[in-house]
């Protein structure tokens, strides 16, 4: 451990956040204000109108809370998707990132995502409560997917979404339309198959029901194998809007942005910190030695949300490099503190 920062260092620390912390939301460029420190990024959402995405357990237990983020990962140089449960995520850890929501996916005005097509279609959805984290936790997967996830994949990814209504089954069989069933198709390895002939997503064989939904929308409802989902073309629902295959992309500014220390509060004089170096952790916890260390925030979230701990100052430290090395050595496994379980 180096010498601690000295006071002004860290009173450097604490005035050096961005000028402007940022969000993107469904697309939409949205300056944080300081603040709201305590608020979770679910309380934001529906604070701001959208409501799509709902408050279930509050503990990370069932899913109906769950967003897409999106960030460019500076060590891999690529976008990175994942689902995350926004009533656990305290607002600022999503800071410089892009949130989608179910509202960003589609809906019943402007035309619904195939996958909420299919959810539909297949009756895997009752009350509808549990929906919008279904539909958030599979597009995820897909977004995330460089080629279609298989069956198991799709199963294992829904996991963390709890339904009280349907069973289950509509909603795997609702998802499976997007599994991969023969890996040659993905490959340059040859198929044996015709460059005319459709091949079914479903089935992995040749078929015609990729042919006919492109002409008739009814086939295309009535659909068993519905190929199209995999490859979105224009598909209209049950009012006439037109699903036109156009994904929210990931906004240029996030790309060229750095990020920055933070220094942000809340109410009962909740204080903030981002920051990006182990020093400046170990010296913001020299000075606040009661500090909480937060990643996922599903210790710290649940504490203070449902068993009204106070913790006065939160320090976020997904973002220290030496916290997120996953290192393989001769002796075994060495885990950063910060690493995501899905790595
Ligand atoms: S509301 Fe249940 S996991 Fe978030
Ligand atoms: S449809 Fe009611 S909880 Fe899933």
């Amino acid at each position: 451990m180096g010498s601690l920062m000295t006071e002004s260092e860290i009173d450097i620390v604490e005035e050096s956040g961005v000028n402007e912390p940022i969000l993107y939301v469904n697309g939409v460029r949205r300056v944080l204000p300081d603040g709201l420190a305590h608020f979770t990024l679910l309380e934001y959402l529906r604070d701001i109108g959208l409501t799509g995405t709902k408050l279930g357990c509050g503990e990370g237990g069932c899913g109906a809370c769950t967003v897409m983020i999106s960030y460019f990962d500076q060590n891999s140089k690529k976008c990175v998707h994942l689902a995350i449960n926004a009533c656990l995520a305290p607002l600022y850890s999503v800071e410089g990132m892009h949130v989608i929501t179910v509202e960003g996916v589609g809906n019943r005005r402007y035309g619904l995502h195939p996958i909420q097509e299919s959810l539909a279609h297949s009756h895997g959805s009752q009350c509808g409560f549990c929906t919008p984290g279904f539909i958030m936790s599979m597009y995820a997967l897909l977004r995330s997917s460089v080629k279609p996830p298989s069956k198991e994949d799709i199963e294992e990814n829904l996991a963390g979404n709890l339904c009280r209504c349907t069973g289950y089954r509509p909603i795997v069989d609702a998802f499976r339309v997007f599994a991969r069933t023969n890996d040659a198709l993905y490959t340059n390895e040859s198929s044996g198959l015709l460059s005319r002939e459709f091949v079914c997503p479903s089935t992995g064989k040749p078929c015609s029901c990729g042919l006919n939904i492109k002409d008739d929308k009814e086939t295309a409802k009535r659909s068993i194998c519905r190929g199209d989902i995999l490859k979105p073309i224009s598909y209209s629902d049950t009012e006439g809007a037109t699903y036109t295959d156009k994904e929210l992309i990931f906004p240029p500014e996030l790309l060229l942005r750095k990020l920055t220390n933070l220094c942000l509060n809340g109410s009962n004089g909740l204080k903030w910190y981002r920051p990006l170096k182990l020093q400046h952790v170990f010296d913001i916890k020299a000075r606040y030695p009661d500090a909480k260390l937060v990643v996922g925030n599903s210790e710290v979230g649940i504490e203070t949300r449902l068993k009204s701990f106070h913790y006065p100052v939160l320090i976020h430290v997904a973002h220290v490099p030496e916290l997120n090395q996953l290192i393989i050595k001769d002796e075994g496994l060495e885990i950063g503190a910060a690493v995501k379980l899905s790595n």
